[in-house]
């Protein structure tokens, strides 16, 4: 009905994600009428379609002198002007005795000027029958008292991309018919409740882009009416419980692009009346049990882009009855969606999951979600077996299940298995249900867990490791130590802490691994007053880690048909050294990778190694040293000298699957005038120690072909994590084969994508939010 209003309110949103503003273009619409008066010199005057913020139809006499570095008002203006528009000069006063001459003056459009006070604008007598007002890209730093008490009918005040900094807490006073304030992208760093206390009307806010780290609490309690909070871009790390309360007719809020780690979701519960709400981009690591519970009116939900996010655990969404449609896409390391985490999403009709690290969607999901009418998983590194029965074609079995039924795929030419080998590249759709195994091994994906994790001396530690299979997998963790952790049993309450047996994992009993459980042992470690927690999904907890915990921890999912394993170095900065240097942390109780003082191994391959360290003053004489270790020969010495300033070097030639100790000597005593205390103190190499990569071998078989037997795959990979955890070397099984399929889709999932907005914040006078309009955004702005 009203595309152009629409593409307007597209940009504006736009500009509050991205910082850009688009000018935008008004002038290709089919009804402009010639307007026969003397029109100001270079300027076009014509009468235009012209909507109301509040959706009224106007054919608009419009002075449209856009684009003339103009320094002073263009004259004459005829007396009827409806729209005046001046955006992109050069003005910074304004005689506003000509514009009191305009008694119809309806639409002022002073975007893109150098006006750096409001006053020169509204001050002298009033502007009765202006609506809207745009003052956005200028240089406007402060907003004193009643700023615009001399526009009693505004409906529409443009102020975003400016430099404001400070807003009086009655600069709005008189705005009583106000329906939309943008005051985004400017340089605010609280938002003051008072403000909006003279916005009785307000039904569209604009807040983003602003420095805000935390809304105040009730800091929106007077915007009874409002309908949209777009609050992007802000910094925001938590939301207080009580930050939005008040808006009891807020239909769409969006979140984007800030720093929560976690769902609001107690703010959020005390906003009944939500329908589209918007998490892109943030820190969210985990979408917790219960975080979206109870939200009776939501209809759409966006979880996308979001880099940390890794696991969506059981109930996260439950019941939300009135969800249709739930994105998470483009999470690169979302490899798991709990089979049980949508509960009575009794409306749920489009679930979009593409580009992200899912091996599977779980034929519970597709049970659970009676009316769901499309599924997105494409750009995913799908597991084409016992996971996907769903998915296959039916049309050789006669069991139809419910989750048979038609569901759509969007982009099923690119919904493409990535195992088992022999469907690799096939479309998901294309598979028929015999050509896949009744059950399948489990599998952790390489994106879930990081191969390297920091913590601080006394800190948290929290380690999610996830794995899908058929049947459901056990998962475990077991430390440097070689004790193996379990999660309480499953009958307890969900969270609690593993309370009794954990037994070692000894090689022999490794080896038969039925009876490894019935092997308790009594270790301190194990008891959960110490500090281990272990949650059934797959996640360790370690409070108050101490130095003597860093090491090697591996991650295991097992199943009766086998097991997959991966291990993440864990790495503790001890806290003195921290305080003191910043930057210069500890890493102590290395198994792998020793690290003394600042020198590091940062990227270990078969043939190279590329080592950098803290210290910039390395004096001419620094050196570094290397030699392969093996147990039963002494080898040669290798020495280079490093060109001073540099921080880092490539040790290139390297042995594959070999030890090496290299060691930093940054120059003697005497010649160490400006060096480092500590280091000169020392006097010591610093040196560190690694194992280069295994030479690939032939793609060992973890998945389950139909040809292996199951023992075979179980026995093979139970000796796989017995040598992992004898030399604890190996950090990362042999599953390169794996890990390759995974990096290349990840490739070919990011490059194509520009940032993707999941626009469906935008709801306005009645005309419902487009659904998810997706824009890309490096072309648009
Ligand atoms: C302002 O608009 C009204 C109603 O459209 C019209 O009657 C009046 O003549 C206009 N005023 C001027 C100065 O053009
Ligand atoms: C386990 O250790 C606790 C104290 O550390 C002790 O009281 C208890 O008797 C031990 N249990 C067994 C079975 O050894
Ligand atoms: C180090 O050297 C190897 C072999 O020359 C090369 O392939 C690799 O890209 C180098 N790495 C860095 C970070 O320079």
């Amino acid at each position: 009905m009203r595309p152009t209003l629409d593409f307007l309110q597209s940009q504006c949103l736009l500009c509050v994600f991205v910082g850009v503003c688009v000018p935008t273009v008004v002038g290709s619409l089919p009804h402009t009428l010639p307007w026969p008066v003397s029109c100001p010199v270079r300027c076009v005057c014509q009468i235009k379609p012209w909507f109301s913020p509040d959706s009224v139809y106007h054919e608009a006499p419009t002075v449209d002198c856009n684009d003339l570095l103009l320094t002073t008002l263009p004259l004459p203006i005829p007396t009827n002007t409806h729209t005046l528009r001046l955006q992109s000069n050069l003005l910074s006063e304004l005689d506003t005795e000509v514009l009191h001459g305009l008694p119809n003056l309806t639409d002022l459009d002073l975007s893109q000027n150098r006006f750096s006070r409001v006053r020169p604008i509204t001050q002298g007598s009033s502007l009765p029958s202006l609506l809207s007002l745009h003052l956005d890209e200028n240089h406007l730093s402060h907003l004193p008292e009643s700023s615009f008490s001399s526009l009693p009918a505004l409906q529409e005040l443009f102020l975003s991309h400016n430099n404001l900094h400070s807003i009086a807490p009655g600069a709005f006073i008189g705005l009583d018919s106000l329906l939309r304030l943008h005051i985004n992208n400017n340089r605010l760093a609280t938002i003051n409740p008072w403000w909006f206390r003279a916005l009785p009307s307000l039904e569209v806010l604009m807040l983003g882009g602003n420095p805000v780290e935390a809304l105040p609490e009730k800091g929106f309690l007077a915007l009874k009416s409002l309908r949209s909070l777009v609050l992007g871009g802000m910094g925001l790390r938590g939301l207080a419980e009580e930050a939005l309360d008040g808006l009891d007719g807020l239909e769409s809020l969006s979140f984007y692009d800030n720093l929560l780690t976690k769902v609001p979701t107690q703010a959020l519960r005390r906003v009944p009346g939500l329908k589209f709400l918007d998490l892109n981009k943030n820190r969210i690591k985990l979408i917790e049990t219960g975080d979206f519970r109870d939200m009776v009116h939501l209809k759409e939900l966006g979880l996308n882009n979001m880099d940390d996010l890794v696991s969506i655990e059981e109930a996260a969404l439950e019941n939300l009855p009135e969800l249709t449609k739930l994105e998470i896409t483009n999470n690169p390391r979302l490899s798991y969606i709990h089979p049980k985490a949508f509960l009575q999403l009794s409306r749920l009709e489009s679930l979009m999951l593409n580009s992200n690290s899912l091996s599977a969607l779980h034929q519970h999901i597709m049970v659970s979600l009676p009316s769901l009418q499309e599924v997105s998983l494409h750009s995913n590194p799908l597991r084409c077996d016992c996971l996907f029965h769903w998915a296959a074609l039916q049309k050789d079995t006669q069991t139809d299940t419910e989750a048979a039924r038609m569901v759509r795929f969007i982009q099923p030419q690119a919904t493409l298995c990535s195992e088992p080998p022999e469907l690799r590249a096939r479309r998901v759709r294309e598979v028929s249900s015999r050509e896949m195994s009744a059950f399948c091994l489990p599998i952790i994906p390489a994106s879930s867990l990081p191969s390297y994790v920091g913590v601080r001396e006394g800190g948290k530690l929290v380690l999610h490791c996830r794995g899908l299979a058929d049947p459901q997998p056990e998962m475990y963790w077991v430390t440097p130590s070689g004790l193996r952790l379990s999660p309480a049993p499953r009958l307890a309450t969900k969270g609690l802490r593993a309370p009794a047996p954990c037994p070692r994992l000894t090689p022999t009993e490794g080896l038969n691994h039925k009876s490894s459980s019935s092997h308790a042992r009594n270790d301190t470690a194990c008891n959960p007053s110490k500090h281990y927690r272990l949650l059934p999904e797959g996640t360790l907890e370690i409070n108050k880690v101490t130095p003597s915990e860093a090491g090697l921890y591996t991650c295991v999912a097992e199943n009766v048909l086998g097991a997959d394993t991966r291990s993440v170095t864990v790495g503790v900065h001890s806290r003195k050294k921290n305080r003191k240097g910043g930057k210069s942390a500890n890493l102590k109780g290395f198994p792998l990778f020793r690290v003394d003082a600042g020198l590091e191994v940062r990227e270990v391959e078969q043939h190279y190694a590329v080592l950098s360290w803290l210290s910039r003053r390395n004096l001419p004489s620094t050196r570094i040293s290397w030699q392969a270790i093996y147990s039963n020969a002494h080898t040669p010495i290798y020495t280079t000298r490093i060109l001073a300033g540099t921080q880092s070097f490539n040790l290139t030639h390297l042995q594959a699957q070999t030890f090496y100790r290299v060691c930093l000597h940054l120059g003697t005593v005497h010649d160490v005038k400006h060096a480092n205390r500590r280091l000169r103190e020392s006097g010591n190499p610093q040196c560190a120690s690694f194992k280069t990569k295994d030479i690939p071998e032939p793609k060992p078989s973890l998945q389950l072909s139909p040809e292996l037997t199951s023992t075979a795959v179980t026995l093979l990979l139970l000796t796989l994590i017995l040598l992992l955890l004898a030399g604890q070397s190996w950090d990362t099984l042999p599953k390169e084969g794996a890990q390759e399929i995974h990096n290349t889709l990840l490739l070919e999932i990011k490059s194509p994508k520009a940032l993707i907005i999941n626009h469906n914040t935008q709801e306005s006078n009645g005309h419902q939010a487009k659904q998810s309009e997706k824009l890309l955004l490096h072309e648009d702005c």
